[in-house]
């Protein structure tokens, strides 16, 4: 898997993210709620001086509830740390995150004191759809690519909240594979960055070991086959990825996989636990055919 490294526009959007924390008085992260860990940037902790943070947990939808349960928990441990799992589209859900911006900055949100806040997070975690529901109107492009929201925007949401639309754009910070697995697995990274097989491989593995029965239901297979390979094309016979000859189109048979485990087919998933050991890690990479080498290929 070949997946290309930034490190000029991170530490550019770390440098204006940094610069704009002096003027916000709450930071909001928008988080993947199936991948919390992996879709969070780590050096936002060392730019935030200490400002309230809001994680947003989105994609509530198609993450496990319990695990989303466990996260909010572990987050809001740390100091001036809330957690929030929401649907970014959902009008209530985020109404209720106007809301704990109320909570969390008491003193602001009266006529010429806004609370000033900024949204931030890495590529398709949902930050746009997030920023459109709380405008009640289209301001940012969905789906779009990274390097179109360069133009910094103020928003005023008229309910005493001032957003700051960009610089919010972060890249995550993979250092070690079992990340950059579980991203590409969520689809955080973009199609043409990965190989289908290999992460449809390892999420077969994920899923065997995590979720073997909403495997075995979705699928309809009575018993799992003992290898995740053999998962991928059991998955590929039963959704008839095959080729002349009825033998399973492996690759197209992993990517349908993919697709399926990202709209939440096969049920509501979690990629990752707070506290996840890294022995289980090394054995789903092991189990999946990967080997675990130092993490170079970061984007
Ligand atoms: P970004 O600004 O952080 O890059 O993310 P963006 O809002 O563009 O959202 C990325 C994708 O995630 C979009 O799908 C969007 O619809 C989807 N999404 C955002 N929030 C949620 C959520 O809470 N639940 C679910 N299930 N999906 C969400 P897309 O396929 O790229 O675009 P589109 O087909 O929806 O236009």
């Amino acid at each position: 898997m070949t997946i290309k490294w930034y490190p000029g526009h991170m530490s550019k959007a770390l440098e204006q993210i940094s610069e704009l924390v002096r003027k916000i008085d709450v930071i909001i992260e928008v988080l993947d709620a199936r991948l919390p860990f992996s879709s969070s940037n780590h050096l936002l902790e060392q730019v935030r001086r200490n400002k309230p943070c809001i994680k947003v947990l989105n994609k509530n939808d198609l993450a496990d509830p319990a695990v989303t349960r466990a996260w909010v928990q572990h987050f809001q441990k740390a100091s001036g740390v809330r957690a929030l799992p929401l649907v970014a589209k959902n009008i209530p859900e985020v109404k209720n995150l106007v809301k704990l911006i109320k909570q969390v900055c008491p003193n602001r949100g009266n006529p010429g004191y806004p609370i000033r806040t900024m949204v931030v997070g890495i590529p398709n975690v949902g930050k746009s759809t997030l920023i459109n529901t709380l405008a009640g109107k289209s301001i940012a492009k969905v789906g779009d690519k990274p390097a179109v929201t360069l133009k910094p925007q103020q928003i005023d949401l008229r309910n005493g909240i001032l957003l700051f639309d960009t610089p919010g754009l972060l890249w995550p910070v993979m250092d070690d594979q079992g990340g950059a697995y579980r991203l590409a697995a969520s689809g955080a990274i973009g199609a043409n960055a990965l190989d289908y097989t290999n992460v449809g491989v390892f999420a077969a593995a994920y899923m065997m070991r995590r979720y073997p029965e909403l495997l075995k239901e979705r699928y309809k297979l009575a018993e799992l086959p003992e290898l995740p390979y053999e998962v991928v094309e059991a998955v590929g016979r039963c959704l008839g990825c095959l080729m002349t000859g009825g033998v399973v189109d492996v690759h197209r048979a992993a990517e349908t996989f993919l697709r399926e485990l990202r709209a939440g087919k096969a049920g509501r998933i979690s990629f990752e636990e707070p506290g996840t050991a890294a022995d289980i890690e090394a054995e789903l990479l092991k189990m999946a055919g990967i080997d675990e080498r130092p993490q170079e290929q970061i984007f």
